[in-house]
């Protein structure tokens, strides 16, 4: 492999450095380009575009691979409960006994909001999507923890990440209970990570949420596979709002924005709607296929596609085989999993799909799960949130201490007026 690449420009030749990571992934680097020729790259959607080096997830697309540091995946899929996976990104090794029952004491510790925090909830209406109240209460954390906007060294750090992992689960739940008219619960010390969250989403003051260990484990799961997924839209959202030196609270809840969309965390939503609109018969399967191959209908087969994985995501392959083991229990039926599984026989064999390399991803299959551990629609963007949360806060910190890091401000090729003249408002035509 060659240590540079060249490039001719107007007649002039300019050696440009290449980077190669540890699995042998080449990049041209480009940072003296405009310096040196006066031209920018443009690359909308930043595909071919390497933001930074980091060293927390691995992807291979073209062969379906996802490590956390160094881990693949599947690994995750029988083991490890979620708190054992936020340290492993966050700190960068799995850990010990020691370290694995300090961070769950702090989990413990640090669960309950600020009593000051309710009066927000209170102020949303009962109609607030629960992603704003997400991202509007965890900015809030900004106002209730002042001494942590400033974190200076890994124990500062480590201690703000256990509280925002801490409080989420209570904000998300509480978000819930807002949106349904049902009185906050407050989290049980008793309780590990998972089971917890169900507790404040499902108890009754007067009836205690009896925790199924099959629902635990699959919402554990689905936690751990959304944990991080490297340069995503939200996560790179999270890098660019902590690049100017803002705090780890409103970056993260700079994340939850981007998430919401459904083109990205906001799928797992749009999937649910089109399998119901299946459902409800008001088109078969077949129908919403021939309707997402055509672009004037601007509809999409949601949960399909991905802009990294060129082959199946593996993640949906491990989702998959959960919905299947949920479902093979006694008296446990959905339709709207067969619904699930045609469309993905009818989308594997077509054409279309498989010449644009478009396979399921992680969220075809975990809003079926989600709905049959009795999470609401309204909550599945919010469930992957809480997953990604960990990955955020591992970026926002190797952001923060990267010596070469600057301030993320991309250029742009403008196309709008030439030198126009201010004209008096009396004189405008239109
Ligand atoms: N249904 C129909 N056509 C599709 C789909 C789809 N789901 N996804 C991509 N295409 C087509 C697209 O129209 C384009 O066709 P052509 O080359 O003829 O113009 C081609 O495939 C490439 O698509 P793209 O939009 O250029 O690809 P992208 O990398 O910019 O977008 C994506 C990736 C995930 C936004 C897109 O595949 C999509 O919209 N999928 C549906 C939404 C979805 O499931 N999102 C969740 C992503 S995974 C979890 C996450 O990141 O949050």
């Amino acid at each position: 492999m060659s240590d540079k690449a060249t490039l001719t420009l107007d007649g002039e030749q300019y050696d440009l450095p290449l980077v190669i990571g540890s699995e042998d992934e080449p990049a041209i680097d480009i940072s003296s380009l405009r310096a040196r020729t006066g031209y920018i790259t443009l690359d909308p959607g930043y595909a071919n575009t390497g933001s930074c080096q980091s060293s927390i997830t691995y992807i291979d697309g073209e062969k379906g691979i996802l490590r956390y540091r160094g881990i693949p995946i599947e690994q995750f899929a029988n083991g490890p409960n979620f708190i054992e996976v936020v340290w492993l990104l966050i700190c960068g090794h799995l850990p010990t006994t020691e370290e694995y029952t300090d961070f769950a004491r702090d989990l413990t510790l640090h669960a309950n909001l600020d009593e000051g925090m309710k009066s927000h909830f209170d102020s949303f209406p009962r109609t607030a999507p629960p992603m704003a109240v997400l991202s509007s209460m965890i900015n809030t954390l900004s106002c209730f923890h002042p001494e942590l906007l400033e974190l200076e060294d890994t124990e500062q750090f480590r201690m703000a990440a256990a509280r925002l992992i801490s409080k989420i689960r209570t904000i998300a739940a509480y978000a819930y209970r807002h949106s349904t008219g049902q009185p906050y619960i407050y989290p049980d010390p008793h309780q590990r990570y998972v089971h917890n969250f169900l507790h404040m989403m499902f108890s009754q003051p007067y009836d205690q949420y009896v925790c199924d260990d099959l629902v635990r484990d699959a919402l554990n799961l689905i936690l751990i596979l959304h944990a991080d997924h490297e340069q995503n839209c939200s996560t790179s959202t999270v890098r660019m709002v902590a690049s100017s030196g803002a705090n780890l609270f409103t970056s993260c809840s700079a994340g939850v924005g981007a998430l919401w969309g459904p083109l990205h965390g906001g799928a797992n939503v749009a999937v649910m709607n089109m399998l119901e609109e299946i459902h409800k018969g008001n088109m078969t399967p077949e129908a919403y296929v021939n309707l997402a191959k055509d672009k004037e209908s601007g509809v999409r087969l949601m949960g399909f596609g991905h802009r990294v994985y060129k082959d199946f995501d593996p993640r949906a392959k491990v989702l998959r085989e959960v919905a299947e083991r949920l479902f093979s229990q006694p008296g446990k039926k959905d339709p709207l999993l067969d619904i699930a599984r045609k469309l993905e026989e009818i989308a594997l064999q077509d054409p279309y799909f498989i010449e644009r390399k478009l396979y399921p991803n992680v969220d075809f299959y975990s809003g079926i799960i989600l709905r049959t551990i009795g999470i609401p629609t309204s909550m599945f963007t919010v469930i992957f949130a809480m997953g990604r949360l960990p990955g955020w806060i591992a970026h926002w910190w190797e952001q923060r201490r990267d010596a070469n890091s600057r301030i993320s401000r991309p250029r742009q090729i403008y196309t709008g007026n030439g030198l126009t003249d201010y004209v008096e408002m009396p004189s405008r035509k239109i």
